[in-house]
């Protein structure tokens, strides 16, 4: 598959080197285009099964057939009312964690996400994914933790859609956990939430991962 990821900061970084990893192109995108440049000189090294990794500019950027918003909450709207019909038919990935100015609670309605907002924001066609956004950036790089596969907990309403988004999770080393509609974005950021605010009372040092276990 061919991957945009839009934001090429700590995010746009561990997603792309696992998809790389896992035999899917990736293109960067990012405000800087020196941060881009830079994230695929350093994500080449991880690329497999002849996967490419290259730049673009927003404006014109051939999107692929996914398109993730590794950037914060409110730039991921912004984001896909630039892009407007560009993201028609695409699958958009949403990973925000959509924090309050204190961190220590949600920027969203209760009865929203960044995902549903994101959905509500964006071009009729596009199907909306939420997922990654309980992995954080340094585990994505490493592609686990204490020897565990990470989880990437997957909220979608299209069928289609979401086992795109699980290829290239299964395919990154990973694996996918499919949580329901995209109204479960609620519940997996808000699990997230959880999960950073217990940082600093874990000392776990943003290496941790949230895990199902049986
Ligand atoms: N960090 C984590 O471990 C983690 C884990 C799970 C989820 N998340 C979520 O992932 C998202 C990204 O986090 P991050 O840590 O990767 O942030 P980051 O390191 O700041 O990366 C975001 C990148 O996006 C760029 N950017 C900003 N506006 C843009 C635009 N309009 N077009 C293109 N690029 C733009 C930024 O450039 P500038 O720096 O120049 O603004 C930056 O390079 C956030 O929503 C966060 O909640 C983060």
């Amino acid at each position: 598959m061919n991957v945009t990821i839009i934001g090429a900061g700590n995010m746009g970084r561990g997603i792309g080197t696992r998809a790389v990893a896992g035999g899917h192109s990736v293109t960067f995108v990012d405000a800087n285009p020196e941060v881009a440049e830079k994230t695929a000189a350093d994500v080449k090294a991880a690329a497999k099964n002849g996967a490419k990794v290259s730049t673009a500019s927003l404006g014109d950027a051939v999107l692929g057939d996914v398109v993730v918003m590794a950037v914060w909450y409110g730039t991921n709207i912004e984001i896909a009312k630039q892009l407007g019909t560009k993201l028609a038919g695409k699958v958009v990935v949403d990973i925000a964690n959509p924090l309050n100015s204190t961190y220590d609670g949600l920027a969203t309605a209760p009865d929203s996400s960044s995902a549903e907002d994101l959905a509500k924001a964006i071009a009729n066609g596009a199907k909306v994914v939420k997922a990654f956004n309980t992995t954080y950036a340094g585990t994505l790089l490493a592609g686990e933790v204490a020897g565990q596969k990470l989880d990437v907990f997957i909220a979608g309403d299209d069928a289609d859609a979401k086992a795109k988004v699980t290829q290239i999770v299964t395919d990154g080393g990973m694996r996918a956990v499919d949580a329901g509609p995209l109204s479960r974005a609620r519940q997996i950021e808000a699990m997230q939430l959880l999960h950073i605010v217990t940082q600093g009372t874990l000392g776990t040092n943003w290496g941790s991962a949230i895990k199902i276990i049986s």
